[in-house]
């Protein structure tokens, strides 16, 4: 267990579960993991319930539970706005700053200890992508990575990219940005509620559609779209495929090569539980010339000639600009190293299903009862979406809840009166049953 020291001189045991400590987890190289500790067997009834293979189900709640601190106080699901930090991230954060304020930012070795730390979690997000680490590119957010791949497939002014209307405003705003500055045309499909309809999406294209833009989970409903079929439609037409990974990574399996799409922006912020202000965009290597630099930095180029003579790094890390806070890249390892080896990428996989089937059948009985409506019931995805009557108000209930230490959110939109809870691995039963029966008491005092 470590302990850390706090300023004031107090310990705190705030910590990290027992087998693993910081250095181990930051210390050891891509590819050695350790073995998964399996400690408590969960019931039987929730081995038989749902999607949950016993032989990954054994792993130590109540040890992973103790890494996220924010736990012991709150039920948290909201891991679709931003997972709980564990200790690991906090650590290797701390570690960094400490090290800048006792011995200074500007030491001798301090850029090339900064260049290793992308390295190093280059290669952690290539694992989770099951990518070449050189087509992955390290971004701010989502939003960036969107940003750079769409600025980036456009040349002339006259092309068109076609998206979908449950886009999140991290694609939206730069497409608005792009049809204002650029004058493209923007094609929206509008998806039928909680449904989407590959044929129908492509029939929008025209001979002028360069790329398309689309979320592999739909973040206002949960639902999962089938981006394997997207692409390589899109690709028989000759279109890009750009696409909003915020609600996938970490959430189902993202095999990227198999998807074949030729863009993927992602954040670590969410599932995969790292700081903010870190995040990861991949690009196809065979699709990389489609993507040019429309801005760039020192990390953009392999060798500076002096002047305007640059050249150009080969692979996808020439979108990284240069100076950044330098404990977010350990910190996001730190995330990863722990999710990987200590909660186990399937495992976490798995519980997250079964816990999102039997929220989803717990609501489902409040939905004969009180007048919900659960969407997408069978998506494969971590978020619920629940419809609420009138006469509950969607904001209302979450500030309501917040105030009762459970937190959800309300999804914003025009007619739209939802509610969003987002099954992690880390949750509990008890935690669902408490969301559902607080749900419960709201609709019938109402
Ligand atoms: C689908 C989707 N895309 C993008 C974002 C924004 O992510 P980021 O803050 O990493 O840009 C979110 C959530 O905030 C989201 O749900």
């Amino acid at each position: 267990m470590r302990v850390n020291q706090h300023s004031d001189g107090r310990e705190r045991e705030f910590d990290t579960p027992g087998a693993l400590s910081m250095t181990s987890l930051l210390g050891r190289g891509a590819g050695q993991a350790v073995a998964n500790p399996s400690c408590a067997v969960l019931d039987d009834a929730a081995d038989r319930r749902g999607d949950y293979p016993a032989s990954i189900a054994r792993f130590d709640l109540d040890a992973i539970r103790t890494a996220l601190p924010v736990l012991e106080h709150s039920t948290y699901l909201n891991t679709g706005a931003a997972g709980p930090l564990p200790t690991y991230a906090r650590d290797a954060m701390r570690e960094q700053l400490d090290a800048e304020i006792l011995r200074g930012r500007v030491l001798p070795d301090a850029r090339s200890v900064f260049l290793a730390s992308l390295e190093t979690l280059r290669a952690e997000f290539a694992r989770r992508l099951k990518a070449p680490p050189h087509s992955i590119a390290i971004t701010d957010t989502t939003t960036h990575g969107l940003n750079i791949a769409l600025w980036g497939c456009l040349g002339s002014g006259a092309e068109e990219i076609l998206t979908t209307s449950f886009e999140h405003t991290a694609s939206l705003a730069p497409l608005k940005a792009i049809s204002d500055l650029l004058g493209a045309k923007v094609i929206v499909y509008q998806a039928p509620p909680s449904d989407f309809d590959c044929d129908a999406f492509m029939s929008l294209a025209t001979s002028r559609t360069k790329a398309l833009v689309i979320s592999h989970v739909d973040w206002t409903s949960g639902l999962d779209i089938p981006l394997k079929q997207v692409s390589t439609a899109a690709r028989e037409r000759g279109i890009l495929t750009i696409v909003d990974g915020a609600q996938a990574v970490g959430v189902i399996d993202v095999d990227i090569e198999d998807l074949g799409c030729d863009a993927y922006a992602f954040p670590g912020q969410k599932w995969l539980m790292g700081p903010e202000g870190i995040g990861g965009l991949y690009i196809r290597p065979a699709s990389l010339e489609h993507f040019h630099l429309t801005y760039a930095g020192p990390l953009s180029f392999e060798r500076h000639g002096g002047g305007l003579q640059f050249d150009l790094k080969a692979d996808c890390s020439r979108f990284e600009l240069g100076t950044r806070f330098r404990g977010l890249a350990p910190g996001m390892t730190a995330s990863l190293r722990w999710l990987g080896e200590h909660v186990g990428v399937e495992a976490a996989q798995a519980r997250l299903r079964h816990l999102r089937a039997r929220l989803v059948d717990r609501l489902l009985d409040l939905e004969r009862s009180r007048g919900i409506c659960v969407i997408a019931p069978n998506a494969r995805s971590g978020l619920v979406a629940i419809d609420l009557p009138p006469r509950l108000s969607a904001p209302d209930l979450s500030v309501t809840l917040a105030q009762r230490s459970i937190f959800i959110r309300a999804i914003p939109g025009p007619n739209l009166n939802r509610i969003r809870a987002s099954t992690a691995f880390f949750n509990s039963e008890a935690e669902l049953d408490r969301f559902v029966g607080e749900l419960d008491s709201e609709l019938r005092s109402i």
